[in-house]
């Protein structure tokens, strides 16, 4: 069955500190966007591809498009203020017969085209997944500079994207989202919300949303030691 995947891309630099789009900065020499899309284009269980962005940055994904090796549809579609309504935007972009959906975003550059396989394999047995590791770290919650909590670790879970879903189910949460003025910063937030499951698929310790320069000193750092690709297998 076709799986489709949206990828929200139409945020801004700030917390890099840069006045463009961060995912137009390059890594390696190489757009991050690129990055995200040359893993998307290597998973042969995807089948098309939505990019959500700012009309800004329209003709700089473009020139990525044209760039690569266009073995899938690569569709632009245009974000809105927050990453929800981005999201909601692809969502209604997506064609009438899309039945299963990704969601990844552009900033995780370093999910491997594995792991995006492993993910169109969950929606064979479930409404709606996160890709997720383990905590390492201790955490704690804190109100007002004050720790007031410290929950088991043995129940926390870094989350991390792709998050799959059934299409109708996640269009229906966007709506009711959108009707009730929650606000998330993710999608199986929502589906939480609305009563449906969440399963978990591993995650990757190396996915890494790169959001500040010290990201990206990482990142390359991973992709040297991948031998500089994406590719590590053949789908
Ligand atoms: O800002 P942050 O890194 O958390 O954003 C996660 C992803 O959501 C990024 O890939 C970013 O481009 C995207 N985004 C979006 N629309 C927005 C804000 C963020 O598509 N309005």
């Amino acid at each position: 069955m076709s799986c489709y995947l949206l990828i929200p891309a139409a945020g801004s630099g700030k917390r890099m500190g840069s006045d463009r789009n961060k995912l137009l900065l390059e890594l390696l020499g190489k757009p991050i966007l690129q990055w995200t899309l040359e893993a998307a284009i290597a998973a042969t269980a995807i089948d098309w591809i939505g990019v959500v962005g700012q009309p800004c940055d329209r003709e700089g994904f473009q020139q990525i498009f044209d760039r690569l090796e266009r073995a899938k549809p690569i569709a632009w579609i245009q974000g809105g203020a927050t990453r929800q309504e981005s999201v909601f935007n692809g969502l209604r972009s997506l064609p009438d017969h899309a039945n299963r959906v990704l969601v990844h975003d552009g900033a995780r550059c370093l999910a491997t085209p594995e792991l995006l396989q492993r993910c169109v394999t969950a929606l064979d047995t479930c409404l709606g997944f996160i890709a997720a590791v383990p905590v390492k770290d201790t955490i704690k919650i804190v109100d007002a500079g004050v720790v007031t909590d410290t929950p088991s670790r043995e129940y926390l879970w870094a989350a991390q994207t792709p998050q799959g879903f059934i299409v109708d189910k996640l269009i229906a949460a966007h709506e009711r989202a959108e009707a009730q003025g929650w606000e998330v910063t993710d999608d199986a937030a929502l589906f939480e919300k609305v009563g449906l499951p969440v399963q978990i698929v591993m995650g990757e310790e190396t996915n890494l949303k790169i959001t500040t320069p010290q990201d990206l000193a990482i990142a390359e750092f991973i992709l040297k030691s991948r031998g500089n690709t994406h590719r590590s297998s053949d789908l």
